[in-house]
């Protein structure tokens, strides 16, 4: 019997090097890329447009995105927050996009300065205009188990984003545990309610690794039916608005649990490895 497929979405060079301290030239995002391109993924997160006042470091998004060798059957995706971003999104020809709206309202005020109705009200042009320009919009929800400042989240607050998200229709949405903090039970209870609104097929599970439970929130995903996981390469990660949040779970990590529990991920570890050794040396020397 062939074995059942899992996917890691790859999230290293947009998530991951949003929260490096050091100012990291274009030209080594563009290595760390066109690398990752050979592993085998389908889909790249590369980079983010939104405001550089807010995030310098993601600043060279377009610069990326023209400066890339794009290897056929991947798309190479970039976060937005709004009209602005979307623009820049188009302009640099990304393959998709991807919003970002958070389940608590503490992170959502602290990371894009509204309320998360005010932030999904702003989402719906941009998703429709996504799409009338023929670009696959995913989304993300925040702060699915717990947020920096409000505590542990409510699981029904994270089912009404999903469901305003699905009606924007995001063609995949996915959950971030952005401070890395969730546990197996929570993330099962959370994903409970979740499923009432989205099928399993549309979900993505998003780990941080703060409390080095991800892997374990994996498999209460895949328990629940979800295939689909973003990961960074090397671990790099965490987010300048969630204080205390650390890396993504590591690509490499996340590739060998689903190896072992049974699950091709299509991805080639020789590469996978050099990709973690090459984001690791992209780190700030204090942060190593
Ligand atoms: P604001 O200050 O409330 O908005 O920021 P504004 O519309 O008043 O804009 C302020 C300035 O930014 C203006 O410039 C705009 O033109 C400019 P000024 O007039 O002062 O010269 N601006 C932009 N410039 C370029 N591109 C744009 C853009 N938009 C505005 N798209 C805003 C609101 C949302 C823009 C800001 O708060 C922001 O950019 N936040 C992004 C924060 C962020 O990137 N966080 C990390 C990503 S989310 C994440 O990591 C979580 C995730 O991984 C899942 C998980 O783990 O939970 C996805
Ligand atoms: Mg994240």
């Amino acid at each position: 019997a062939t074995a059942p497929r899992a996917e890691i979405f790859e999230v290293g060079p947009r998530d991951g090097l949003q929260n490096e301290p050091r100012p990291i030239p274009t030209a080594e995002k563009l290595a760390l890329i066109d690398l990752l391109s050979g592993a085998g993924f389908s889909r790249i997160e590369v980079a983010s447009f939104v405001s550089p006042k807010w995030v310098p470091q993601m600043a060279d998004g377009a610069e990326v995105l023209a400066g890339i060798q794009r290897a056929p059957g991947v798309s190479y995706a970039a976060l937005v927050p709004n009209m602005q971003g979307l623009e820049r999104a188009l302009a640099a020809r990304a393959d998709e996009i991807a919003v970002f709206a958070s389940a608590a309202e503490g992170f959502s005020r602290a990371n894009i300065n509204c309320s998360v109705d005010e932030s999904l009200a702003r989402l719906a042009p941009v998703a429709r205009a996504a799409q009338e320009a023929d670009l696959p919009v995913r989304g993300y929800v925040s702060c699915v188990t717990d947020c920096p400042y409000d505590g542990e989240t409510d699981p029904g607050d994270v089912a009404r984003v999903v469901a305003r998200l699905m009606r924007m229709g995001c063609y995949e949405i996915s959950l971030g545990d952005t401070l890395g903090q969730g546990t197996p039970e929570r993330v099962a209870q959370m994903l409970k309610l979740v499923l009432e609104e989205a099928p399993a097929d549309r979900l993505a599970g998003h780990f941080h690794a703060t409390s080095g439970l991800a892997l374990e929130n994996i498999d209460a995903a895949l328990d629940a039916g979800l295939r689909v996981f973003d990961a960074a390469c090397g671990g790099l990660g965490g987010c300048p608005f969630a204080p205390g949040a650390a890396g993504n779970v590591a690509t490499e990590d996340a590739n060998a649990h689903l190896r072992r529990r049974g699950y091709e991920t299509g991805l080639d570890e020789g590469v996978l490895a050099r990709a973690a050794q090459m984001a690791q040396a992209m780190r700030a020397p204090a942060a190593r």
